[in-house]
Protein backbone atom coordinates (compact mmCIF):
# COMPACT_ATOMS: atom_id res chain seq x y z
CA UNK A 1 0.00 0.00 0.00
CA UNK A 2 3.26 2.29 1.10
CA UNK A 3 6.30 1.56 -0.42
CA UNK A 4 9.08 3.20 1.56
CA UNK A 5 12.99 3.38 -0.45
CA UNK A 6 16.25 5.24 0.40
CA UNK A 7 19.05 2.94 -0.24
CA UNK A 8 20.32 4.20 -3.56
CA UNK A 9 19.50 8.13 -2.25
CA UNK A 10 19.41 9.07 1.14
CA UNK A 11 23.42 8.55 1.44
CA UNK A 12 23.24 6.59 4.87
CA UNK A 13 25.02 3.06 4.67
CA UNK A 14 22.98 0.58 5.82
CA UNK A 15 25.68 -0.36 8.76
CA UNK A 16 24.71 2.80 10.60
CA UNK A 17 20.97 2.67 9.69
CA UNK A 18 21.43 -0.93 11.50
CA UNK A 19 23.59 0.66 14.36
CA UNK A 20 20.86 2.85 14.87
CA UNK A 21 17.77 0.78 14.95
CA UNK A 22 19.74 -0.99 17.60
CA UNK A 23 20.20 2.02 19.39
CA UNK A 24 16.39 2.69 19.78
CA UNK A 25 16.01 -1.15 20.93
CA UNK A 26 15.23 0.04 24.21
CA UNK A 27 12.39 2.38 23.23
CA UNK A 28 10.80 -0.42 21.12
CA UNK A 29 10.86 -2.19 24.26
CA UNK A 30 9.29 0.32 26.10
CA UNK A 31 6.51 0.74 23.55
CA UNK A 32 5.54 -2.91 23.58
CA UNK A 33 5.35 -2.56 27.30
CA UNK A 34 3.15 0.19 27.17
CA UNK A 35 0.80 -1.37 25.17
CA UNK A 36 -0.09 -3.11 28.13
CA UNK A 37 -0.61 0.11 29.55
CA UNK A 38 -3.22 1.04 27.52
CA UNK A 39 -3.91 5.03 27.82
CA UNK A 40 -1.53 5.14 31.19
CA UNK A 41 1.93 5.91 29.46
CA UNK A 42 3.26 8.50 27.19
CA UNK A 43 2.92 6.30 24.25
CA UNK A 44 -0.86 6.72 25.35
CA UNK A 45 -1.59 7.64 21.51
CA UNK A 46 -0.58 3.88 20.13
CA UNK A 47 -3.87 2.72 22.30
CA UNK A 48 -5.95 4.56 19.92
CA UNK A 49 -6.55 2.51 16.75
CA UNK A 50 -7.25 -0.49 19.15
CA UNK A 51 -10.10 1.17 20.73
CA UNK A 52 -12.95 -0.31 19.78
CA UNK A 53 -15.52 1.06 22.55
CA UNK A 54 -14.09 4.47 21.79
CA UNK A 55 -15.07 3.47 17.63
CA UNK A 56 -18.70 1.98 19.38
CA UNK A 57 -19.52 5.08 21.56
CA UNK A 58 -18.60 7.92 19.02
CA UNK A 59 -20.43 5.65 16.03
CA UNK A 60 -23.92 5.83 18.19
CA UNK A 61 -23.47 9.32 18.75
CA UNK A 62 -22.83 10.08 14.72
CA UNK A 63 -26.36 8.06 13.96
CA UNK A 64 -28.08 10.42 16.23
CA UNK A 65 -26.55 13.27 14.90
CA UNK A 66 -26.77 12.10 11.23
CA UNK A 67 -30.91 11.62 12.58
CA UNK A 68 -30.77 15.38 12.22
CA UNK A 69 -29.47 15.67 8.89
CA UNK A 70 -26.96 18.68 9.04
CA UNK A 71 -25.76 20.17 5.54
CA UNK A 72 -22.53 21.28 6.85
CA UNK A 73 -20.26 20.59 9.88
CA UNK A 74 -18.17 23.35 11.11
CA UNK A 75 -14.99 21.86 13.56
CA UNK A 76 -13.86 24.34 15.74
CA UNK A 77 -10.25 23.38 16.17
CA UNK A 78 -6.11 24.35 15.97
CA UNK A 79 -3.05 22.36 15.89
CA UNK A 80 -3.67 18.72 16.53
CA UNK A 81 -7.35 19.30 17.16
CA UNK A 82 -7.94 20.06 13.53
CA UNK A 83 -5.03 19.44 11.30
CA UNK A 84 -5.30 15.41 11.22
CA UNK A 85 -9.05 15.86 10.15
CA UNK A 86 -8.97 18.11 7.64
CA UNK A 87 -6.01 16.66 5.93
CA UNK A 88 -8.28 13.24 6.12
CA UNK A 89 -11.27 14.64 4.59
CA UNK A 90 -8.84 16.40 2.18
CA UNK A 91 -7.58 13.47 0.64
CA UNK A 92 -10.47 10.89 1.40
CA UNK A 93 -13.25 13.50 0.79
CA UNK A 94 -16.65 13.76 2.43
CA UNK A 95 -20.05 12.10 1.43
CA UNK A 96 -23.25 13.73 1.79
CA UNK A 97 -22.74 17.58 3.82
CA UNK A 98 -19.92 20.14 3.56
CA UNK A 99 -17.59 20.45 6.36
CA UNK A 100 -15.79 24.03 7.46
CA UNK A 101 -12.88 24.85 9.63
CA UNK A 102 -12.52 27.83 11.98
CA UNK A 103 -8.54 27.41 13.10
CA UNK A 104 -7.85 31.50 13.57
CA UNK A 105 -9.41 34.29 14.82
CA UNK A 106 -9.16 36.17 11.43
CA UNK A 107 -12.61 37.68 11.51
CA UNK A 108 -12.71 38.00 7.67
CA UNK A 109 -12.47 33.91 7.91
CA UNK A 110 -14.82 33.23 10.55
CA UNK A 111 -17.52 35.90 8.75
CA UNK A 112 -17.58 33.33 5.33
CA UNK A 113 -18.24 30.89 8.00
CA UNK A 114 -21.06 32.98 9.60
CA UNK A 115 -22.37 33.79 6.42
CA UNK A 116 -22.55 30.00 5.11
CA UNK A 117 -24.47 29.47 8.57
CA UNK A 118 -26.47 31.76 8.54
CA UNK A 119 -27.73 31.23 4.96
CA UNK A 120 -28.17 27.23 5.90
CA UNK A 121 -30.20 27.81 9.08
CA UNK A 122 -32.25 30.62 7.57
CA UNK A 123 -33.50 28.24 4.61
CA UNK A 124 -34.18 25.52 6.85
CA UNK A 125 -30.77 23.46 6.70
CA UNK A 126 -29.20 22.96 9.56
CA UNK A 127 -25.88 23.17 10.88
CA UNK A 128 -23.58 20.73 13.46
CA UNK A 129 -21.08 22.64 15.82
CA UNK A 130 -18.11 20.07 16.65
CA UNK A 131 -15.64 21.99 19.33
CA UNK A 132 -12.81 20.60 19.73
CA UNK A 133 -9.91 21.51 22.13
CA UNK A 134 -8.19 19.03 24.62
CA UNK A 135 -7.34 21.71 27.26
CA UNK A 136 -10.24 23.58 26.60
CA UNK A 137 -8.86 26.59 26.84
CA UNK A 138 -7.32 27.87 23.75
CA UNK A 139 -8.01 31.39 23.31
CA UNK A 140 -8.86 30.98 19.60
CA UNK A 141 -10.79 27.95 19.46
CA UNK A 142 -13.25 29.22 22.34
CA UNK A 143 -13.61 32.79 20.83
CA UNK A 144 -14.80 31.20 17.38
CA UNK A 145 -16.85 28.47 19.48
CA UNK A 146 -18.57 31.38 21.71
CA UNK A 147 -19.57 33.06 18.57
CA UNK A 148 -21.11 30.64 16.26
CA UNK A 149 -22.48 29.09 19.54
CA UNK A 150 -24.60 32.21 19.64
CA UNK A 151 -25.43 32.62 15.88
CA UNK A 152 -26.82 28.69 15.80
CA UNK A 153 -28.67 30.22 18.86
CA UNK A 154 -30.63 33.15 17.68
CA UNK A 155 -31.32 30.45 14.89
CA UNK A 156 -32.73 27.35 16.83
CA UNK A 157 -33.43 28.71 20.28
CA UNK A 158 -35.20 25.44 21.51
CA UNK A 159 -33.07 22.78 20.24
CA UNK A 160 -29.91 24.74 19.66
CA UNK A 161 -27.67 22.23 21.98
CA UNK A 162 -29.12 19.15 20.08
CA UNK A 163 -26.38 20.42 17.04
CA UNK A 164 -23.24 20.61 19.09
CA UNK A 165 -20.53 18.17 19.85
CA UNK A 166 -17.85 18.97 22.59
CA UNK A 167 -14.25 16.92 22.05
CA UNK A 168 -11.83 17.76 25.13
CA UNK A 169 -9.76 16.19 27.89
CA UNK A 170 -11.78 14.61 30.34
CA UNK A 171 -12.47 17.16 33.22
CA UNK A 172 -11.32 20.31 31.13
CA UNK A 173 -13.17 23.33 31.87
CA UNK A 174 -14.89 22.83 28.48
CA UNK A 175 -15.38 19.75 29.49
CA UNK A 176 -17.36 21.38 33.06
CA UNK A 177 -19.04 23.90 30.60
CA UNK A 178 -20.33 21.08 27.86
CA UNK A 179 -21.94 19.11 31.11
CA UNK A 180 -23.29 22.18 32.61
CA UNK A 181 -24.91 23.32 29.13
CA UNK A 182 -25.82 19.50 28.30
CA UNK A 183 -23.77 19.46 25.26
CA UNK A 184 -23.02 16.15 23.62
CA UNK A 185 -19.55 15.29 25.30
CA UNK A 186 -17.10 13.02 24.09
CA UNK A 187 -13.66 12.50 25.99
CA UNK A 188 -9.85 12.51 24.68
CA UNK A 189 -7.50 10.77 27.45
CA UNK A 190 -5.09 13.08 28.99
CA UNK A 191 -1.92 11.12 27.88
CA UNK A 192 -2.63 11.49 24.10
CA UNK A 193 -0.65 14.16 23.26
CA UNK A 194 -2.92 16.98 20.62
CA UNK A 195 -0.46 16.42 17.45
CA UNK A 196 -0.47 12.45 17.92
CA UNK A 197 -4.32 12.75 18.48
CA UNK A 198 -6.43 12.20 15.50
CA UNK A 199 -7.02 8.43 15.74
CA UNK A 200 -8.68 9.75 19.74
CA UNK A 201 -11.97 10.91 19.85
CA UNK A 202 -10.42 14.01 18.05
CA UNK A 203 -10.59 12.84 14.50
CA UNK A 204 -13.32 9.95 15.06
CA UNK A 205 -16.19 12.56 15.03
CA UNK A 206 -15.86 14.53 12.16
CA UNK A 207 -14.44 11.33 10.25
CA UNK A 208 -16.89 9.10 11.05
CA UNK A 209 -19.73 11.40 10.57
CA UNK A 210 -17.72 12.27 7.02
CA UNK A 211 -18.58 8.40 6.58
CA UNK A 212 -14.98 8.15 5.97
CA UNK A 213 -13.72 3.83 6.63
CA UNK A 214 -12.35 4.91 10.41
CA UNK A 215 -12.12 0.53 10.08
CA UNK A 216 -9.60 0.92 7.69
CA UNK A 217 -7.40 3.52 8.81
CA UNK A 218 -6.82 1.96 12.00
CA UNK A 219 -5.98 -1.08 10.84
CA UNK A 220 -3.29 0.76 8.57
CA UNK A 221 -2.59 2.74 12.03
CA UNK A 222 -2.28 -1.13 13.43
CA UNK A 223 0.07 -2.70 10.96
CA UNK A 224 2.19 0.14 11.20
CA UNK A 225 2.39 -0.23 15.00
CA UNK A 226 3.02 -4.38 14.48
CA UNK A 227 5.62 -3.55 11.73
CA UNK A 228 7.56 -1.28 13.61
CA UNK A 229 7.57 -2.83 17.16
CA UNK A 230 9.16 -5.93 15.02
CA UNK A 231 11.10 -5.53 12.22
CA UNK A 232 14.24 -3.44 12.42
CA UNK A 233 13.72 -2.00 8.99
CA UNK A 234 10.48 -1.03 9.59
CA UNK A 235 10.04 2.49 7.33
CA UNK A 236 8.92 4.60 10.88
CA UNK A 237 12.24 3.21 12.14
CA UNK A 238 14.41 4.05 9.18
CA UNK A 239 13.42 6.75 8.24
CA UNK A 240 13.74 8.51 12.08
CA UNK A 241 17.17 7.17 11.79
CA UNK A 242 17.77 9.01 8.46
CA UNK A 243 16.67 12.23 10.32
CA UNK A 244 18.84 12.05 13.13
CA UNK A 245 21.92 11.24 10.43
CA UNK A 246 21.33 14.42 9.06
CA UNK A 247 20.65 16.48 12.05
CA UNK A 248 23.88 15.27 13.23
CA UNK A 249 25.70 16.27 9.81
CA UNK A 250 23.67 20.15 10.93
CA UNK A 251 20.75 19.65 7.77
CA UNK A 252 17.91 21.90 9.36
CA UNK A 253 15.43 21.41 6.98
CA UNK A 254 13.46 18.37 6.17
CA UNK A 255 10.89 18.94 3.18
CA UNK A 256 8.05 16.67 2.35
CA UNK A 257 7.78 16.99 -1.12
CA UNK A 258 4.25 16.23 -2.15
CA UNK A 259 2.89 14.98 -5.82
CA UNK A 260 -0.33 14.79 -4.87
CA UNK A 261 -2.26 17.89 -4.70
CA UNK A 262 -4.54 16.46 -2.18
CA UNK A 263 -1.69 16.10 -0.03
CA UNK A 264 -0.84 19.68 1.22
CA UNK A 265 -2.60 19.84 4.72
CA UNK A 266 -1.14 16.23 5.56
CA UNK A 267 2.10 17.71 4.74
CA UNK A 268 1.24 20.62 7.28
CA UNK A 269 -0.05 18.42 9.93
CA UNK A 270 3.41 17.01 9.69
CA UNK A 271 4.91 20.25 9.90
CA UNK A 272 3.39 20.58 13.54
CA UNK A 273 4.23 17.03 14.77
CA UNK A 274 7.92 17.28 13.76
CA UNK A 275 8.15 21.47 14.88
CA UNK A 276 6.34 20.85 18.03
CA UNK A 277 8.18 17.09 18.77
CA UNK A 278 12.04 18.14 18.12
CA UNK A 279 12.12 21.78 18.32
CA UNK A 280 12.97 21.91 21.45
CA UNK A 281 16.97 23.86 22.15
CA UNK A 282 19.56 25.47 19.68
CA UNK A 283 21.36 22.45 19.15
CA UNK A 284 18.81 19.96 17.53
CA UNK A 285 15.54 20.50 15.19
CA UNK A 286 14.85 20.76 11.81
CA UNK A 287 12.42 23.49 10.23
CA UNK A 288 10.04 21.18 8.30
CA UNK A 289 8.88 22.25 5.13
CA UNK A 290 6.09 21.34 2.54
CA UNK A 291 6.59 21.51 -0.81
CA UNK A 292 3.69 21.00 -3.91
CA UNK A 293 4.92 18.89 -7.04
CA UNK A 294 5.15 20.00 -9.64
CA UNK A 295 3.62 23.53 -8.98
CA UNK A 296 6.88 24.50 -6.50
CA UNK A 297 9.48 23.16 -9.01
CA UNK A 298 8.67 26.29 -10.54
CA UNK A 299 8.69 28.92 -7.38
CA UNK A 300 11.75 27.01 -5.05
CA UNK A 301 13.04 24.69 -7.76
CA UNK A 302 16.25 26.58 -8.41
CA UNK A 303 16.90 26.88 -4.65
CA UNK A 304 16.46 22.86 -3.67
CA UNK A 305 19.17 22.15 -6.51
CA UNK A 306 21.53 24.54 -6.23
CA UNK A 307 21.22 26.20 -2.83
CA UNK A 308 22.90 25.52 0.58
CA UNK A 309 22.47 21.64 1.21
CA UNK A 310 21.17 21.39 4.41
CA UNK A 311 17.75 19.89 3.25
CA UNK A 312 16.92 16.47 3.44
CA UNK A 313 13.70 15.20 1.34
CA UNK A 314 11.23 12.80 1.83
CA UNK A 315 8.89 12.45 -1.90
CA UNK A 316 5.11 11.42 -1.91
CA UNK A 317 4.09 10.07 -4.84
CA UNK A 318 1.37 7.84 -6.04
CA UNK A 319 0.97 5.77 -9.17
CA UNK A 320 -3.05 5.60 -8.83
CA UNK A 321 -5.29 8.66 -9.22
CA UNK A 322 -8.88 9.03 -8.76
CA UNK A 323 -9.07 10.65 -12.27
CA UNK A 324 -7.50 9.79 -15.45
CA UNK A 325 -7.31 12.64 -17.76
CA UNK A 326 -5.62 12.40 -21.30
CA UNK A 327 -3.81 15.41 -23.26
CA UNK A 328 -5.86 15.39 -26.47
CA UNK A 329 -3.43 14.38 -29.71
CA UNK A 330 -4.87 16.19 -31.85
CA UNK A 331 -4.59 19.54 -30.86
CA UNK A 332 -1.54 22.28 -31.10
CA UNK A 333 0.89 18.66 -31.82
CA UNK A 334 4.16 20.91 -32.10
CA UNK A 335 3.83 22.54 -28.53
CA UNK A 336 5.80 19.89 -26.55
CA UNK A 337 5.22 16.86 -28.73
CA UNK A 338 5.87 14.41 -26.08
CA UNK A 339 2.72 14.80 -24.11
CA UNK A 340 0.20 13.96 -26.71
CA UNK A 341 -1.95 11.77 -26.27
CA UNK A 342 -0.48 10.86 -22.72
CA UNK A 343 -2.38 10.41 -19.51
CA UNK A 344 -1.74 13.29 -16.91
CA UNK A 345 -0.99 10.23 -14.42
CA UNK A 346 1.92 9.76 -16.57
CA UNK A 347 3.10 13.08 -16.45
CA UNK A 348 2.98 13.64 -13.43
CA UNK A 349 5.12 10.44 -12.95
CA UNK A 350 7.77 11.79 -15.12
CA UNK A 351 7.75 15.06 -13.30
CA UNK A 352 8.73 13.41 -9.64
CA UNK A 353 10.66 10.91 -11.22
CA UNK A 354 12.60 13.64 -13.31
CA UNK A 355 13.18 15.76 -9.90
CA UNK A 356 14.21 12.68 -8.02
CA UNK A 357 16.58 11.83 -11.05
CA UNK A 358 18.00 15.81 -10.59
CA UNK A 359 17.90 15.40 -6.90
CA UNK A 360 20.23 12.15 -7.06
CA UNK A 361 22.96 13.71 -9.66
CA UNK A 362 23.51 16.50 -7.24
CA UNK A 363 23.20 14.19 -4.09
CA UNK A 364 20.63 15.82 -2.34
CA UNK A 365 19.67 13.29 -0.01
CA UNK A 366 16.08 11.70 -0.10
CA UNK A 367 13.72 9.04 0.91
CA UNK A 368 10.39 8.18 -1.17
CA UNK A 369 7.43 7.24 0.18
CA UNK A 370 4.72 5.52 -2.72
CA UNK A 371 0.87 5.12 -2.58
CA UNK A 372 -0.06 2.27 -4.61
CA UNK A 373 -3.33 3.46 -3.49
CA UNK A 374 -5.00 6.25 -1.61
CA UNK A 375 -7.39 4.99 0.61
CA UNK A 376 -8.09 5.12 4.49
CA UNK A 377 -5.65 2.01 4.86
CA UNK A 378 -2.52 3.86 3.36
CA UNK A 379 -3.48 7.41 4.60
CA UNK A 380 -3.88 5.62 8.28
CA UNK A 381 -0.38 4.14 7.60
CA UNK A 382 1.22 6.98 6.53
CA UNK A 383 0.15 8.94 9.32
CA UNK A 384 0.95 6.03 11.96
CA UNK A 385 4.60 5.89 10.15
CA UNK A 386 5.29 9.80 11.03
CA UNK A 387 3.57 9.65 14.25
CA UNK A 388 5.58 6.83 15.62
CA UNK A 389 8.75 8.06 13.31
CA UNK A 390 9.14 11.45 15.35
CA UNK A 391 8.53 9.43 18.70
CA UNK A 392 11.86 7.34 17.87
CA UNK A 393 13.75 10.92 16.88
CA UNK A 394 12.72 12.48 19.75
CA UNK A 395 14.43 9.54 21.70
CA UNK A 396 17.82 9.73 19.20
CA UNK A 397 17.88 13.58 19.97
CA UNK A 398 17.12 13.61 23.87
CA UNK A 399 14.35 15.22 23.91
CA UNK A 400 11.01 15.03 24.69
CA UNK A 401 8.49 14.45 21.71
CA UNK A 402 5.65 14.98 23.73
CA UNK A 403 5.29 18.23 25.23
CA UNK A 404 5.56 21.94 23.63
CA UNK A 405 5.88 24.40 26.47
CA UNK A 406 6.73 27.37 24.01
CA UNK A 407 3.02 26.90 22.60
CA UNK A 408 2.04 26.72 26.21
CA UNK A 409 3.75 30.40 26.86
CA UNK A 410 2.64 31.87 23.90
CA UNK A 411 -1.27 30.51 25.03
CA UNK A 412 -0.07 32.54 28.19
CA UNK A 413 0.43 35.66 26.72
CA UNK A 414 -2.09 36.00 24.75
CA UNK A 415 -4.32 35.79 28.21
CA UNK A 416 -2.58 38.23 29.84
CA UNK A 417 -2.77 40.84 26.61
CA UNK A 418 -6.58 40.31 26.79
CA UNK A 419 -7.25 40.23 30.22
O1 LIG B 1 0.18 19.25 20.07
C1 LIG B 1 -0.48 19.92 20.86
O2 LIG B 1 -0.93 19.45 21.92
C2 LIG B 1 -0.88 21.39 20.58
O3 LIG B 1 -0.23 21.94 19.52
C3 LIG B 1 -2.38 21.49 20.41
O4 LIG B 1 -2.82 20.62 19.40
C4 LIG B 1 -2.89 22.90 20.08
O5 LIG B 1 -2.22 23.86 20.83
C5 LIG B 1 -4.39 22.99 20.37
O6 LIG B 1 -4.63 22.77 21.73
P1 LIG B 1 -6.03 22.36 22.31
O7 LIG B 1 -6.44 21.08 21.71
O8 LIG B 1 -5.80 22.25 23.78
O9 LIG B 1 -6.99 23.47 21.97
Amino acid sequence: MIEFSYRETAHISDKKIKELAKKLQPIIDEMKAARADGYDSQYASLECPYDEHQVAMIKQLVSKKRRLRPSLLVVIGIGGSNLGTKAILNILGVKGFDVMFADTVDPDKLHLIMMEMDHRLEHGKEVMLNVVSKSGTTTETIANFKVLYSLLKTYRPNNYRDYVVVTTDEGSPLAEVAEEDKLDLITVPKQVGGRYSIFSAVGLFPLLLARIDVEHLMFGARTVIEQTLTEQDAPAIVSASLLYEYIQKEYRVHDFFMFVARFEVLGKWYRQLMGESIGKNEQVGMLPTVSMGSTDLHSVGQLYLAGPRTMFTSFVTTREFSHHVKVPSTLMMDLVPMISGKYLTEIMGAVANGTKAAYADRENPFCSYTFTAINAESVGMFMQIQMLQMMLLGKLLGVNPFDQPEVERYKEQTRKLLS
